[in-house]
C-alpha cells in the first residue's frame, strides 16, 4: 500500500497519503463517515487562526468519489445541498441545524445555519440502536484544528448509526476518529495535509487520555477486522 506514514493510536489506525491510493488497499470496509472537500476553494479571513487553502478543494470530484464508496453497512458523507447534484442521490439527507452561519456564502439571501450529510445504505445495514430521525441539533466547536472542523459531539451522533470499522477516508483533524476513541470504535482515517494528520493523531492520542472515553458501548462489528 502507498502511504507516507501510519499511526496505530489505541483502536485508531491513521495514515498519512492520497486515499485515492489507501482506500483500495483496506478492501471491502464496514462504514464510512467522511466530510470530503466539497469543491469551495475554501479559506476563510475571520478566523482567530489563519489557515491554509484545503487540498483539492477545487472541485466536487473527491466527494462525487466518497459518495460512490460501496461500505458493507453504510457510508454517510457531508456535503453543500448543492452538491447534489453532482453526487449519486443518498438514500437520505440528514440536516445539522447548527448555532452559527456557514462559511461561504455571505451574499446568498438566507444566511445558512444548516449542513446536510448524505446517507447511502450498504447490503448489510441496519440502525444499532432505535430508529433516528434526520436532523442533528450540535453547537458548532470553537476549536481551531481544522478551518472546516465538525463538533465530536456531531460525529459522534453519526457514528452511533454505523456498525463495524468506521473509515474515514478525509479525516483532516481527526474528529471521526475522536468519536471513535470515545466510543470505543475501531477507525481508519486517511489525511493528505502532513499538518492536519499530526493534529489529528494527538487529538486522538487526546481522546484516549481523557475520562469521558467509552460513552457509549461498542456496536457489533459486522466483519472488517483486519487493519493493514
Ligand atoms: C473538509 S476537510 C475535513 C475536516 C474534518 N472533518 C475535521 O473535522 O477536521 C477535508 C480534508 O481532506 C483532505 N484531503 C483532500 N484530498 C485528499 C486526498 N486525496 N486524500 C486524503 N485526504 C485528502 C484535506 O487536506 C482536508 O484536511
Amino acid at each position: 500500500m502507498t502511504y507516507v506514514r501510519k499511526e496505530v493510536i489505541g483502536d485508531q489506525t491513521l495514515y498519512l497519503g492520497d486515499c485515492l491510493q489507501v482506500m483500495p488497499a483496506l478492501g471491502e470496509v464496514d462504514a464510512v463517515v467522511t466530510d470530503p472537500p466539497y469543491g469551495m476553494s475554501f479559506q476563510s479571513n475571520h478566523r482567530a487562526v489563519s489557515h491554509r487553502n484545503i487540498a483539492n478543494d477545487g472541485s466536487t470530484e473527491l466527494l462525487s468519489w466518497a459518495c460512490r464508496i460501496k461500505p458493507d453497512h453504510s457510508a454517510y458523507v457531508w456535503m453543500r445541498w448543492d452538491n447534489l447534484a453532482d453526487v449519486p442521490m443518498p438514500r437520505s439527507l440528514i440536516t445539522w441545524v447548527k448555532n452559527n452561519h456557514s462559511m461561504g456564502d455571505l451574499e446568498h439571501e438566507h444566511g445558512r445555519k444548516t449542513e446536510v450529510c448524505g446517507f447511502y445504505k450498504g447490503p448489510n445495514h441496519f440502525f444499532p440502536q432505535k430508529r433516528p430521525c434526520d436532523v442533528i441539533t450540535a453547537p458548532r466547536t470553537g476549536n481551531e484544528h481544522h478551518p472546516t472542523e465538525k463538533p465530536v459531539t456531531l460525529m459522534h451522533q453519526v457514528v452511533a448509526w454505523t456498525a463495524g470499522v468506521v473509515v474515514d477516508p478525509f479525516m483532516g483533524s481527526g474528529t471521526t476518529l475522536v468519536a471513535c476513541a470515545k466510543m470505543g470504535r475501531k477507525g481508519i482515517g486517511i489525511e493528505l495535509d502532513p499538518e492536519y494528520f499530526d493534529i489529528a493523531c494527538e487529538r486522538v492520542r487526546d481522546a484516549y487520555r481523557q475520562p469521558d472515553m467509552f460513552v457509549t458501548a461498542p456496536t457489533p462489528a459486522p466483519k472488517q477486522e483486519t487493519f493493514l
